[in-house]
Order: C-alpha cells, then sequence, then structure tokens
C-alpha cells in the first residue's frame, strides 16, 4: 500500500524520545489517528489493516463496536467514576454479573475489579495467599503476567524483563510445554509429557512443599512468551498437581481469553477448571480495565485487605458491560467465524511454511496464532533479526502486526474481521515473508 512517514509523524517520535521514559516499542513508527472497523489510520492518514488488535485489546475490533462506543459516551456524560471501591455501583455489579455467567458451572465465585493486567495477578496473588494461608508461588518459563514487583516475580519470558528488578517474591518456576523447543529435549506425545513429571520429581519435591504452595500461575497459551500451544495433557496434569497440593490452579487469560480462542476462557480449550482466572486486555474495549475471579468455595477477603481507587470505574464498567452484552448476543456467530476464520489462516500458514525454510512452526487456537521463524530449520536457531524485519515491512505495506517471543509474530486480527480484509492481510504478510526466505535473515 506504500505507507509514507512524513514531517508530522517524525516530529512526535522526536518529541517522544526527548520526553518519554523508554517503553517497549522498538519498531515501526506507528501513530495511530482514528479506527474504523478493520482498519487503523494514522495522523498522517496511512491506511493500515490491523492484525495485532492493538495488543490483544481491541478483540471486536479497532474503535468498531458502535454500542461500546455509544455506552462510554453517554456514561461520560453523567458519572465517569463512582469509587467503587468505597460506594457501591449498579454497572461494576452487573459486569460482575455477566463474568461470573461465563465461569464453569459451579464455580460460584465473586470478581475483584483492577485497571490492568498486572493488576488482575497481583490480586490473584494476594488472594491466593490470604485464602490458603501460604506463600509460595509456581510459574512458568516463557511465562508473562506483568511487569509490577508481584506479578514480575512469575514473569520468566525475558531476562531485560527482570534484571536489576530483583529479589523477587517466593516464586519457582518450572519448565511449560513448548514443545517446537522441549525444554527437556523431548518429543511429544512419547515424552508422556515428563515436563508435568518434572514439577513433581524437582520443585516439589526438593524446592517447595506441596503443603506451602499457594498457586500455580499458568498462561493457557503462552502469549508474550511466543505464542506456545501446550498439549491438552500439560493443563490437565497442572491442575492435578495443584489439587494434589492443594493449591488454587490460577488461569491468566489476560492475552489468551476474552473468546480470542473462541472460548471465553481459554483454559476451556483444555477441558480444564481454574480456580482463579484474570482477564483485562480487550475485557472494556479499550478503556483500562482488569478482573480477578475467584471461585466461590475459596471464601471472601477481609474488608480493607486489598482494593484499588479505580477498580470499577464507571466508564470502564460501561464499556465492559456494551462489550459483554455484544458478545453472549453474539456469542454463535462470534465463535464460528473465529473457527472459520482461524481455520482459514492456519491452512494458509501451514501451506506457507510448505514454501518457506524461514516458518518453523505454526501454532495456535481460534484467532490467537504465532509464526515462529528460524534461520535453520534443524538447529531451529531463532531467526529474530529476520522477524523483526518482517514485522517492519508489514507495517510499510499496510499490515500491523506484533512481534512475541523470540522469533514469533502474532496474528491477532479482531475477531470480528471480515474475510476479504483478513485475506488481504494474509497476502501481505505472505508477499513480505516470501521475500525474508530469500535470505532467511542471514
Ligand atoms: C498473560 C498476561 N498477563 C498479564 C499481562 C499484563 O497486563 P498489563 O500490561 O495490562 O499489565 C499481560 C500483558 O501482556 C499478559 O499477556
Amino acid at each position: 500500500m506504500g505507507v509514507k512517514i512524513g514531517k508530522r509523524i517524525k516530529d512526535v517520535i522526536a518529541r517522544d524520545r526527548k520526553v518519554m521514559l523508554t517503553l517497549t516499542r522498538e519498531t515501526y513508527p506507528f501513530v495511530p489517528d482514528h479506527g474504523d472497523g478493520d482498519f487503523v489510520y494514522d495522523i498522517e492518514g496511512n491506511k493500515f489493516i490491523d492484525f495485532s488488535s492493538f495488543i490483544s485489546v481491541y478483540n471486536l475490533g479497532v474503535n468498531a463496536n458502535v454500542e461500546i462506543r455509544d455506552a462510554v459516551k453517554k456514561q461520560a456524560e453523567k458519572l465517569m467514576h463512582g469509587a467503587f471501591a468505597d460506594y457501591y455501583g449498579e454497572l461494576p455489579v452487573a459486569f460482575a454479573e455477566k463474568l461470573l455467567g461465563m465461569a464453569p458451572k459451579g464455580f460460584n465465585g465473586r470478581v475483584f475489579f483492577s485497571n490492568s493486567g498486572t493488576e488482575a495477578v497481583e490480586a490473584a496473588i494476594k488472594l491466593s495467599r490470604l485464602l490458603t494461608k501460604r506463600r509460595y508461588l509456581m510459574a512458568f518459563y516463557g511465562g508473562f503476567h506483568g511487569r509490577t514487583m508481584g506479578s514480575l516475580s512469575l514473569t520468566a519470558s525475558k531476562l531485560v524483563q527482570r534484571e536489576h528488578f530483583g529479589p523477587f517474591g517466593p516464586v519457582v518456576h518450572a519448565p511449560y510445554a513448548y514443545c517446537y523447543r522441549c525444554p527437556l529435549g523431548l518429543e511429544y506425545p512419547s515424552c508422556g509429557i515428563a515436563c508435568a513429571d518434572f514439577i513433581r520429581k524437582y520443585p516439589l519435591s526438593k524446592e517447595v512443599s506441596k503443603n506451602e504452595l499457594a498457586a500455580i500461575f499458568v498462561e493457557p497459551i503462552q502469549g508474550e512468551g511466543g505464542y506456545v500451544v501446550p498439549p491438552k495433557e500439560f493443563m490437565r496434569e497442572l491442575r492435578s498437581i495443584a489439587d494434589e497440593s492443594g493449591a488454587v490452579l490460577v488461569s491468566d487469560e489476560v492475552q489468551a481469553g476474552y473468546m480470542r480462542t473462541g472460548k471465553f476462557f481459554a483454559i476451556e480449550n483444555f477441558g480444564v477448571e481454574a480456580d482463579m482466572y484474570t482477564l483485562a486486555k480487550s475485557i472494556a474495549g479499550g478503556v483500562p480495565m482488569g478482573a480477578t475471579l475467584v471461585r466461590g468455595s475459596l471464601g471472601d477477603m477481609p474488608a480493607g485487605s486489598h482494593s484499588t481507587t479505580f477498580g470499577g470505574n464507571l466508564l470502564a464498567a460501561s464499556a465492559a458491560n456494551a462489550s459483554i452484552d455484544y458478545v453472549k448476543k453474539n456469542m454463535k456467530s462470534l465463535q464460528s467465524g473465529i473457527e472459520r476464520k482461524g481455520a482459514y489462516v492456519m491452512k494458509r500458514l501451514n501451506k506457507m511454511k510448505d514454501s518457506y525454510e524461514i516458518i518453523g512452526d505454526v501454532r495456535g487456537i481460534g484467532l490467537m496464532i504465532g509464526v515462529e521463524f528460524v534461520k535453520d530449520r534443524k538447529t531451529k536457531e531463532p531467526a529474530t533479526k529476520a522477524r523483526d524485519e518482517i514485522a517492519d515491512a508489514c507495517f510499510y505495506e499496510g499490515l500491523v502486526v506484533l512481534p512475541s517471543g523470540m522469533s514469533t509474530i502474532r496474528i491477532i486480527p479482531p475477531l470480528t474481521v471480515d474475510d476479504k480484509n483478513l485475506e488481504k492481510g494474509m497476502d501481505i504478510f505472505e508477499n513480505v515473508v516470501s521475500k525474508a526466505d530469500k535470505t532467511r535473515g542471514k
């Protein structure tokens, strides 16, 4: 499409570099201005197809859902903040009821509202400790749960995220079932899910007593770690380990949840129920919000033990209600669309894998799909530089994609993406990958 970067964009970026602390931005000069359906426009009018959902936030389209926008506008006219930490609120309570309606039968849970994914995880950390009266936590290599000190103790995705920030809370890390790069050097299914056995044999036999383990935190699909889909048995084993030790199983659904895989909670794909679910990113259609769902049988917390000023904020709650109402009303068509479109993308990527050696692995569930790039299929050496160049080149061709993990690109368009735009985006992606394949990151 020929994206052109003009003076206005360059100016914003130059000013940004002077006043902003560096965030995670490393790649293309994207300065979004407005969204329209599957498209997003930058401040100079360049038009892009969005395959990023703005880091998995716009599951229902880039500012496209009129019902969410209208709900926010209406609420902004009335009262934006209702001090839900101290007062009561019709909108947050209604949203909590609807969220709990999505939980498994018998969950009979309660909800805590916050403002982000990391806060949803912090609440789960504190609550699991409070309710089990235990201290230790377990999480996984490659896992990402946020960057505040509690959640960062769990995060073990990239060293730069942890370096100089320790010491951390009492967390033991275990290998995740990243079968393409098995940390134990085995192969699925002949491995017999040895990574789950490893947890019993090592961390829980030599490091932390089962009696002291408060919670196991797991992403049903690792997001920032590289869109890693474990085999079903792995998640089932984690459920068993949690049961054997009396620990709480926390499913971090911040990235994989909220319909991204075609199920409301991604862990449903594995036939497993969690004791706590954390949600954020897309639950309020672009307005910041986090939610922690806690199984009713675990109990409640004493008043004052945890809270946050903006939790249950009325603007966020209005957006969240409109969004979940849309999901509930359109559940069947959303699910069949996610399945159809996900199958289309997987088929196309697998075909690309047959043609382009630079593609090492393709994996995903629903519309949460990752493509991992390698320099060499045998050694599986990550093609990190080539991956970054592919993301950049897609941008200049009018397609927004985001990297994840060492050498993966995520394909996460809005769930509502039109078939034609999905195809157009995939055409751009394939064209860029075919060129990169010629040099294969060398
Ligand atoms: C699985 C998971 N948990 C937690 C977080 C942290 O969310 P936030 O950036 O809103 O704090 C993220 C963010 O990417 C995530 O992917």
